[in-house]
């Protein structure tokens, strides 16, 4: 069984009456330790498709089985258990809380999880020294880089030992040689550490760092292929 077994996954939106459909009925099958680029043009339904393997949207039919449950048909509360337990999320423009410092802002997925404080610090700082920010821990969002402030939305992702991670767009507003160290951070998380990783972008030069790339065109998968890396 994979990780992750999507049938026909259909989302649509109500427009005028009609039925706007987004993801025309995705079949896909992602297995546990992958790294999956989904790439396509805008309004493709990238982020609509990663919202809802990342169990923060429910299809409007077909079924998901996330590591062997049945997720589709799952509550709110159900799902952001789900969440707590095995997905990180890396958003696009990061998503830290403002003055507050990036050891905080990392243990907040453990505070929603109930993991009691002194483990809670533990974790935080040693995920916050795994993506090199050790002598930054009491440093408020603003006081950081773009690409800092992304190594601590990924230190938050992957604290509660989540076994996936979600990135939509995380280079997007940074330069090249700052996508070069998150990129070759999320290769070390994939390789060494066997974290599945599944993740959104429209640039070429990031896709070439996953091992599978996935294309939508207009809410259909468009072509489904192993890097040549390999
Ligand atoms: N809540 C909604 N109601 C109606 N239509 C929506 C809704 N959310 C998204 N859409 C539509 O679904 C389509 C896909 O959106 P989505 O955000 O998945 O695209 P995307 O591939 O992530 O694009 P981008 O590269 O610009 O981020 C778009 O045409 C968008 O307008
Ligand atoms: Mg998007």
């Amino acid at each position: 069984m994979s990780l992750i077994e999507l049938k026909r996954i259909v989302k649509s939106y109500p427009l005028d009456g009609l039925q706007l459909k987004i993801l025309k009925g995705i079949d896909l099958q992602i297995e546990d330790g992958e790294f999956v680029a989904i790439m396509g043009p805008s309004g493709s339904g990238k982020s609509t498709l990663m919202n809802i393997l990342g169990c923060l949207d429910k299809p409007t039919s077909g079924s998901y089985v996330l590591d062997g449950q049945r997720v589709d048909n799952m509550t709110a509360d159900e799902l952001a258990e789900i969440r707590n337990r095995k997905l990180g999320f890396v958003f696009q423009g990061f998503n830290l809380l403002p003055r507050t410092t990036a050891l905080e802002n990392v243990e907040l997925p453990m505070v929603y999880a109930n993991v009691p404080a002194a483990i809670r610090e533990k974790r935080a700082r040693d995920a916050l020294t795994k993506v090199g920010l050790k002598e930054r821990m009491y440093h408020q969002p603003s006081q950081l880089s773009g690409g800092q402030q992304q190594r601590v939305a990924i230190a938050r992702a992957v604290v509660n030992e989540a076994p996936i991670i979600f990135a939509d767009e995380p280079t997007g507003n940074l330069d090249t040689k700052m996508s070069v160290e998150i990129m070759k951070l999320f290769t070390r998380l994939n390789e060494e550490l066997r974290r599945t990783i599944i993740l959104v972008t429209h640039e070429d030069d990031i896709a070439r760092y996953a091992r599978r790339i996935i294309r939508l065109v207009d809410g259909e998968i468009y072509s489904d292929e192993r890097n040549s890396r390999d």
